[in-house]
């Protein structure tokens, strides 16, 4: 068992977490430092809640924008024990992960969709995040603390639940995540298959926006507009969105890692999902891949939300499903600093979005 302490002794400016470890076993450092975010920086940050984590970190290199509760967890992330027959899913926030790590499932079970109503979302695919997005507390007294009580009697929740409940979860095992690819194990893709989705950043900004918007405990006090530019400026968690993305599709060739588009499985899922099963070493007929279109279409899934909720929210986490949402939503000002941004961000990556 690996212990973790941080020292937050005081540096030039501000705070240096120092992630320490007391293990025998060999292990990855990580290759970032921890900052803790000065409280008038955290006073302009655009979304505000009621309980949970309210304070954060930031990478260095990379700026990656964190909750605190990341911070001690960040080399367990970094060391994370992989199977060869796992599969994560990971993308930037609102990119269309719940969807894909539904196919995932469907597609490495096939002959199983009809249990895909009996069970929730959870059970099939493992948010990792929530370790530091929603720590569990010994006061919570959830299910899920219950199973990890009995599934994990060593266990330590200060060591992150879901994490720990991972490593005794059954194969193979379907993971999500949002972090960027360089804070996961650097080991990762020699060892299992990695599917990273993108969507196009107007629609992940308006999707964020909205999803915030619902969250009960959260408010955005701000316009949208605010709101792009604070996403545009990497001051929303999860930090630059180019980052994550170039982390991803810098690797692309690589034959463990599978880049799927938003917007492509909107245009044409099926042709997607066959891509997707060659990829995980399934072949599947057209009539099987076309039940699980059906399966995991936005209304299927929607509906299967009404009885078992991914997020609890003050409305549906299936909200609208759609390619362009951002221009019900841009002025035409907001709409041409979006364009000017991607236009910067993305040259040289030569990566094209679909915005329609
Ligand atoms: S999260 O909370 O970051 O994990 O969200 P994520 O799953 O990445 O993205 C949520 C958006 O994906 C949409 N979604 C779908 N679109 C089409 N078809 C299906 N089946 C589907 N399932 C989820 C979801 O509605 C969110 O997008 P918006 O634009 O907000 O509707």
């Amino acid at each position: 068992m690996q212990k973790f302490t941080y020292d937050t002794s005081v540096s030039a400016a501000n705070f240096t977490l120092i992630l320490q470890t007391e293990s025998a076993m060999p292990e990855h450092q990580l290759p970032v430092t921890l900052e803790e975010i000065p409280e008038e920086e955290m006073a302009r940050y655009p979304v505000r809640r009621t309980k949970g984590v309210k304070t954060f970190v930031r990478t260095k290199p990379g700026g990656v924008l964190m909750p605190a509760t990341y911070a001690h967890l960040a080399k367990r992330f970094y060391n994370l024990e992989l199977r060869s027959d796992d599969v994560v899913v990971a993308a930037y926030p609102k990119s269309g992960t719940v969807w894909t790590a539904e196919v995932v499932w469907a597609l490495l079970n096939p002959h199983a969709l009809d249990t895909l109503e009996a069970k929730p979302h959870h059970h099939r695919a493992t948010l990792l995040d929530m370790d530091f997005l929603h720590p569990t507390r010994a006061e919570d007294n959830s299910p899920l603390l219950q199973r990890f009580l009995s599934e994990c009697p060593r266990g330590r929740l200060e060591d992150g639940m879901t994490l720990q409940l991972a490593a005794v979860a059954p194969s193979p095992r379907i993971l999500k995540t949002h972090l960027p690819i360089n804070l996961l194990n650097p080991d990762m893709l020699n060892i299992c298959k990695v599917v990273y989705v993108a969507r196009n950043p107007r629609d992940v900004c308006v999707s964020l926006y909205r999803f915030l918007g619902m969250m009960k405990g959260v408010t955005v006090p701000v316009e949208f507009r605010a709101f792009v530019e604070s996403f545009m400026s990497a001051s929303l968690h999860y930090g630059p969105y180019w980052d994550h993305l170039e982390q991803a599709w810098r690797r692309r060739e690589h034959p463990n890692l599978h880049v799927v588009f938003y917007e492509d499985m909107k245009k044409d899922v099926l042709q997607e999902l066959r891509k997707l099963s060659t990829f995980l070493g399934r072949s599947l007929e057209d009539d099987q891949l076309r039940s699980i279109v059906e399966y995991t279409s936005f209304g299927r899934m929607k509906a299967r939300d009404a009885k078992f909720p991914v997020v609890d929210l003050n409305g549906s986490f299936f909200r609208k499903g759609e390619i362009g949402d951002w221009k019900n939503m841009a002025s035409p000002q907001l709409d041409a600093l979006m364009n000017g941004w991607i236009k910067e961000k993305s040259r040289g990556m030569d990566i094209t979005f679909k915005y329609e």
